[in-house]
């Protein structure tokens, strides 16, 4: 890649270009850097490269002739190469690591033209540029910075200049993605330290890792460019389902305990029931499907103080209603009984938030709900759910329920209303 950059400060972009990187690759004769002062191309005795511009106004422009000058004298000897002229210009096409690869890919002499002032003679541009490129929305006083970024940025995509392909495929912006966090020793610094995954040299598990950082912070970071990202693999369509389900979920991180709600809490329960009301929905469960329960429901469970709402800090993941009153509808279970002739207490509605699904917040509202059947001297809870309410009846059971039989619940018009029936019987504290 042979790149030539006409500028008023030859010296300056050269100096940073034959640094480091870029500055081995030039050594090694792998790209071809040439930084040219356009003044040596005046034809003036001054060596004047502006001048005012027509029609008045502020600054100076730079003229025609020195640029067309330079370009000629740098496109001398380059008949045969695939050359692409380009001035940068906080009017041209925003540039991008697509542009990079294009200007890698179909060409190998860039002419990097730089203004400075108010900018350069329209008819430079009309007569001699093939393309405009901007380093972005902004201006700068000069196009050196953005002739810089440019030949910098095309240089690392040629074969050679970094030790392997990967160096830059892997990297933000190669395939519509950032890149995942990088950590470097120590191990603990100040405190912080490295996600265990990548210390336990499981390679497949850290490629899946990094795979999913990449999706996750694309999405928090650029949202645009996560909105144009296409997933290629079946492996990316699976991390970015489990995103979606991890998404704005929260962890238990603290101690969860429960008081009686009041009504200062019916809309946070309200909305967890509707949480529930979409989840059961999307199961075809016909549970919660209609008006029930509804927020004089819960006005009325909390005047008999049987309302409960789980605290999480000043957060509530869960709530529930539990009674210490015998539910008639009980009395006449079938394919099956009820173990014990003891006093009960009716667990009636109860739900975690959806931020909360996984965290431990359904099981920790079974303890709170057996932790207030104590408080009412009740040893034994019973509670219905749907036939096909899976996730409660797995969590009833493995909460220590178990299943009695089948009951009818006075459910809303052409609602169904068989459920099954579970039962707790509570071990005596020790
Ligand atoms: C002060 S600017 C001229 C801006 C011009 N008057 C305009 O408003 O479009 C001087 C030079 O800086 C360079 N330049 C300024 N902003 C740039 C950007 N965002 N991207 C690339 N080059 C830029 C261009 O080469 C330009 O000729």
């Amino acid at each position: 890649m042979k790149i030539d950059i006409l500028t008023l400060f030859p010296d300056t972009v050269s100096a940073v270009l034959h640094e480091s990187i870029i500055g081995r690759a030039a050594a090694k004769g792998i790209v071809d850097i040439n930084c040219v002062q356009i003044r040596d191309f005046t034809e003036n005795k001054q060596k004047q490269v502006d001048d005012y511009p027509y029609g008045g106004g502020f600054g100076c422009v730079m003229m025609a002739q020195p640029l067309k000058s330079c370009l000629e004298h740098v496109m001398q000897g380059a008949e045969k190469l695939r050359s692409r002229v380009i001035y940068l210009s906080p009017q041209g096409q925003p540039y991008t690591q697509e542009t990079a690869k294009r200007l890698n890919r179909d060409y190998d002499h860039l002419v990097l033209v730089c203004g400075h002032y108010e900018g350069v003679d329209e008819r430079f541009i009309e007569a001699c540029v093939d393309e405009e490129i901007s380093l972005g929305d902004f201006v700068l006083t000069g196009g050196e910075i953005a002739a810089m970024a440019v030949a910098d940025s095309v240089c690392r995509l040629v074969p050679g200049v970094l030790a392997d392909e990967q160096c830059y495929t892997g990297e933000s912006h190669w395939d519509g993605l950032l890149e995942y966090p990088q950590y470097t020793r120590p191990e603990n610094w100040e405190g912080r330290g490295v996600p265990e995954i990548l210390l336990n040299g499981d390679h497949a598990r850290i490629e899946r890792w990094r795979r999913k950082q990449q999706l996750a912070r694309t999405r928090d970071k650029r949202p645009d460019m996560f909105a144009a990202f296409e997933p290629q693999t079946e492996e990316d369509r699976k991390l970015l389902r489990e995103l979606e389900k991890e998404q704005g979920r929260k962890k238990l991180t603290g101690p969860v305990t429960y008081r009686a709600a009041s009504g200062e809490d019916i809309p946070r329960i309200l909305e967890i029931v509707q949480d529930a009301r979409e989840s059961l929905a999307r199961f075809h469960i016909d549970q919660w499907q209609g008006a029930y329960p509804d927020a004089a429901r819960f006005e009325e469970d909390i005047r008999l103080g049987q309302c409960f709402v789980l605290m999480h800090g000043a957060d509530i993941p869960a709530f529930f209603v539990l009674s210490p009153l015998p539910e008639p509808g009980y009395d006449a279970i079938t394919d099956g009984r009820w173990s014990a002739d003891l006093p009960y207490c009716v667990l009636h509605r109860a739900a975690a938030a959806k931020e909360y699904r996984g965290s431990g917040a359904a099981q920790a509202l079974i303890r709170c709900a057996e932790e207030q059947a104590r408080a009412y001297g009740l040893k034994c809870i019973r509670v219905d759910t749907h036939r096909k309410n899976k996730p409660m009846q797995a969590l009833l059971r493995e909460s220590g329920f178990r299943y009695r039989g089948n009951i009818l619940v006075d459910s809303e018009p052409g609602h169904d209303p068989r459920r099954q029936a579970f039962e707790k019987i509570l071990k005596d504290k020790k």
